[in-house]
């Protein structure tokens, strides 16, 4: 049976329903819905879908003139995929009345439900003077959970949970910047993906029980003449997929750093050089902390701070004692990692950070010395920021 999905996409994702629509149905084409001219749209398939996003709960205007032009033939196949982002409403209703009013019938309707849609919405309410709440998952599930649990019961708790002030908020991150964070992002997803070849390769060679004398893999001239120490040709071909990935990653990573720089130097040029005056810190770290904070006075005290970026451990308390550390995954992972990458190499850099460090050791362990001073860059970062002055490692390390 041939089958024509006609779609409709804003932002991609009608697209890429269909796409895989058309994946699953053999004999599918996908057609664009264009501006119609009125002409009555005929196809030659047996089957008709039509996939678009959900637009203000319903048809957007597009979708509604294609079904008003289609070719009445009552013997086709219809169906329909309303592509949303949680409130697909009556799309689907609207859909079925409007083809029924032309003598067709939709035989199956299907939504498709989209999260992190939420960047759309915020920016609407934001263009039309509307206030926006963004509601934090994680905490939102923890206070409203209940035995039954629907659409309407969720929306009643998120409104009593916001009159009472107790909704738990995220923030908003605004546009400007957006896009680039999550840019910066998926560049450090991508980068540790190339770790993952490295970390491949460094145990393969331990497996086959070879001297690792090549060192450090980012480096590329250290990976000369490693396929070659690996005596079975499998081996050989297994590290040679590797180094093959490897260096479409550096291609890759490098033009999406370079990318992001420029759009540091454009979104906030101080921030991004004050960032990098502490010892140690580089472009990457600079541009995940830069893209994470945004705006540092989004946080009400230096405390605030710490707390988000995950330096400082949760406490749980009840009738004096101290209950579990609570839950190690609140606040933001990317700067977590930021600081504990920035504490290291801010020791490797500066000798007095090195010599604290090595204090802290003695009394704490390397990790938690490790740990606190990250948390001592994160509080100096906070000030760095909002202060507007560059790194001052006196102050810092108390000397
Ligand atoms: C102007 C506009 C209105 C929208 N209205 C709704 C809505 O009422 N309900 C909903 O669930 N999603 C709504 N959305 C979200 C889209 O349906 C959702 O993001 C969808 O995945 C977008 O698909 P697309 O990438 O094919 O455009 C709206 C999006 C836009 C741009």
């Amino acid at each position: 049976m041939k089958t024509s999905l006609f779609y409709y996409t804003g932002t991609g994702n009608s697209l890429w329903t269909a796409r895989m629509l058309a994946e699953e149905i053999s004999d599918a084409e996908i057609i664009p819905i264009s501006n119609t001219s009125g002409d009555p749209i005929v196809s030659g398939a047996e089957a008709i879908g039509m996939i678009f996003p959900v637009h203000i709960w319903g048809l957007p205007r597009r979708v509604i003139a294609f079904v008003d032009a289609l070719e009445q033939n009552g013997s086709r196949y219809y169906f329909a995929v309303a592509v949303n982002a949680g409130q697909v409403a009556a799309t689907l209703m609207q859909l079925k009345k409007r083809m029924q009013a032309r003598g067709l019938s939709l035989f199956a309707g299907f939504a498709v439900e989209c999260i992190f849609t939420w960047y759309w919405v915020a920016d609407l309410c934001h263009n039309e003077g509307i206030p926006f709440v963004l509601g934090h998952a994680l905490y939102m599930k923890a206070i409203h959970g209940g035995k039954a649990k629907n659409d309407k019961i969720d929306s009643h708790k998120i409104a009593a949970l916001l009159r009472g002030g107790m909704i738990p908020m995220s923030y908003v991150y605004p546009e400007k910047m957006r896009a680039t964070r999550d840019l910066m992002r998926r560049r450090n997803h991508l980068m540790r993906k190339r770790s993952g070849l490295y970390a491949h390769i460094q145990n393969t060679n331990s497996q086959y029980n070879l001297p690792d004398s090549f060192g450090c893999l980012a480096v590329p001239k250290n990976r000369n003449g490693i396929i070659e120490q690996f005596e079975h040709p499998s081996v050989q071909e297994s590290i040679t997929a590797d180094m093959e990935i490897i260096r479409s990653y550096d291609v890759i990573l490098s033009q999406l750093e370079k990318s992001i720089i420029n759009m540091a130097i454009h979104h906030d040029p101080v921030s991004y050089a004050l960032l990098q005056t502490i010892p140690g810190v580089g472009k990457i770290i600079a541009l995940i902390i830069l893209y994470e904070v945004e705006n540092i006075r989004r946080f009400a005290c230096v405390q605030d701070f710490a707390s988000y970026s995950r330096l400082v451990k949760c406490a749980k308390e009840s009738n004096g004692k101290k209950c579990s550390s609570g839950d190690s995954k609140i606040g933001n992972g990317h700067l977590k990692w930021a600081f504990s990458e920035a504490a290291s190499f801010f020791a490797n850099n500066s000798d007095q950070a090195k010599k604290f460090l090595d204090r802290s050791t003695k009394k704490h362990g390397k990790s938690k010395a490790l740990s606190i001073l990250a948390h001592k860059l994160g509080r100096a970062v906070y000030f760095m920021l909002k202060n507007k002055e560059a790194f001052n490692q006196n102050k810092l390390l108390n000397l």
